[in-house]
């Protein structure tokens, strides 16, 4: 564990880097893009160091997990078959299940040995006829690998496709369609509704009138309410939004779709979109109970993935998001470069204030450390002032350190290990905790020394280590989940 603040950020990095990280990480990390395929459950992992014993309850996560099917390769990270993974703690042991989500794209790779339906990069093979009838009824996917929530007492894996799939917890069964967004492409990243306890999610809605749309689903119902929406004639890539009390923040990268392009390009999903940085990024704020927009609010080009959080103060609205500087990031994560161990750009948390009364929007990095895969203490936190942030750093040309960010005396911890590379770090909040940082981080790491993967338990506050639980194999690189309490 090392601390350093902004001042001294490059020469504690450089003296780290020399111990942590002899060679690029993607070299070790090369083999966490192995396909997975086998289905397990294992009670009574080897536990080394001591869990918390308020620790009961599954940590849940979505991902891809296999990305040969037939003959083909899928193209990209995000393309790879969804696999449910969860780990249970409670008595101070920890097991652990794995088992592919039996989607209708699952079921065609597995049982037809095709890629059936339309990944974020990769089309089924089509004949022209089969192409063009595509262009009416787009096979969309099921694959719902990005990330999962829990409303009410449904479990819900999500992509950005219009189907989520709802699932058994605890058998790790698919349970069919959980519910039908208002548009043909969503967020896998809802927000809480702190009032109604329902989700909150976008949806853009394709067609001769293109608009995005936020809609409310509540715990019982499966049928989302619109909320707010805005015209748009091309939509941007949307992985995810801001909430603060009054305003629903929509960050408008220049990474953009022509809807016609989509519709009749035959090029797969996100092949269609084009990087236009003269667009510059463009906030849009939507009252939460006028329904009314306003904006938009414009500053440079950007491009993103994930908002960490956003708040209002004073006459400003404070909105936080690990940013790259374009969208080449998207072609960074192609599995043909990442098998090949080529480096990928790295994320940082920058603050953007927008002021309506003025129409501004300013900008500055909060720590110099990269980050990514961010999580806060959601529940106490979220649309609130808050000063800590944890994610995935990126050294060597990959994911190689979990990230500590306080956002207010503007530092970060680092836990790294040598050949070791974790995934998103879920903060579990301790009961009745008393500082927002107190708690554990759970993380998947991959140690390529041994070619095996571990779930991490850290101290969130120091980022020391408290105790880690061993895997027989390795566990894909994978993108989010949460933590279910028993
Ligand atoms: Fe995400």
């Amino acid at each position: 564990m090392i601390q350093f603040d902004q001042n001294d950020s490059n020469r504690m990095m450089e003296a780290k880097m020399s111990t942590v990280t002899d060679v690029p990480a993607t070299t070790g990390a090369r083999h966490g893009f192995d396909s997975l395929e086998e289905e397990t459950h294992l009670d009574g992992l080897p536990v080394h160091g001591q869990l918390p014993p308020w620790l009961r309850g599954s940590l849940l996560r979505t991902g891809p997990a296999k990305w040969e099917v037939g003959n083909r390769t899928m193209s990209h990270w995000f393309d790879g078959l969804a696999m449910l993974h969860r780990f249970s703690f409670g008595d101070g042991g920890v097991s652990y299940a794995n088992r592919f989500l039996e989607s209708r794209a699952y079921r065609a790779a597995r049982d037809r040995g095709e890629i059936a339906y339309s990944e974020f990069a990769t089309d089924p093979c089509r004949s022209l006829f089969a192409r063009v009838s595509a262009m009416f009824s787009p096979k969309l996917t099921d694959n719902a690998n990005v990330n999962l929530t829990k409303l009410g007492e449904r479990f819900i894996s999500m992509t950005e496709t219009p189907i989520p799939v709802q699932f058994d917890a605890d058998t790790l069964a698919a349970a069919g369609v959980a519910y039908e967004p208002p548009g043909q492409l969503t967020t896998a990243h809802p927000h809480m509704d702190r009032a109604t306890k329902g989700m909150l999610n976008y949806a853009a809605k394709l067609g001769p009138r293109t608009s995005y749309r936020f809609f409310l689903l509540r715990p019982d119902s499966s049928k989302p309410e619109v909320i707010a929406t805005r015209g748009v004639r091309e939509p941007a890539y949307m992985h995810s939004f801001g909430l603060t009390d009054r305003w629903l923040v929509l960050a408008e990268f220049p990474f953009v779709v022509s809807p016609p392009r989509l519709a009749f390009s035959g090029r797969p999903y996100i092949e269609n979109y084009r990087w236009k940085p003269e667009l510059g990024t463009r906030f849009h704020l939507f009252d939460r109970s006028t329904r009314e927009s306003i904006g938009p609010f414009e500053t440079d080009a950007r491009f993103s993935f994930h908002h960490v959080n956003s708040y209002e103060e004073g006459d400003e609205v404070v909105v936080d998001i690990s940013t790259f500087s374009d969208a080449g990031i998207v072609e960074d994560l192609y599995m043909e470069r990442l098998r090949a161990g080529k480096p990928v750009a790295p994320g940082y948390l920058e603050r953007f204030r927008i002021s309506p009364a003025a129409g501004t929007v300013t900008s500055e990095r909060l720590i110099e450390e990269s980050i990514d895969l961010p999580r806060i203490n959601y529940g106490r936190c979220n649309e609130r002032p808050y000063r800590y942030a944890w994610g995935v750093g990126f050294g060597g040309g990959w994911i190689d350190r979990i990230v500590k960010a306080d956002v207010v005396e503007r530092r970060s911890t680092v836990w790294a290990e040598e050949g070791c590379f974790p995934g998103e770090p879920v903060f579990v909040a301790a009961p009745e905790a008393g500082g927002e940082d107190e708690g554990v981080l759970l993380s998947i790491v991959f140690d390529g020394r041994r070619g095996n993967s571990f779930l991490l338990v850290l101290d969130a506050r120091s980022l020391d280590e408290l105790a880690r639980a061993e895997v027989p194999h390795h566990i894909p690189f994978g993108f989010h989940g949460q933590f279910a309490r028993a």
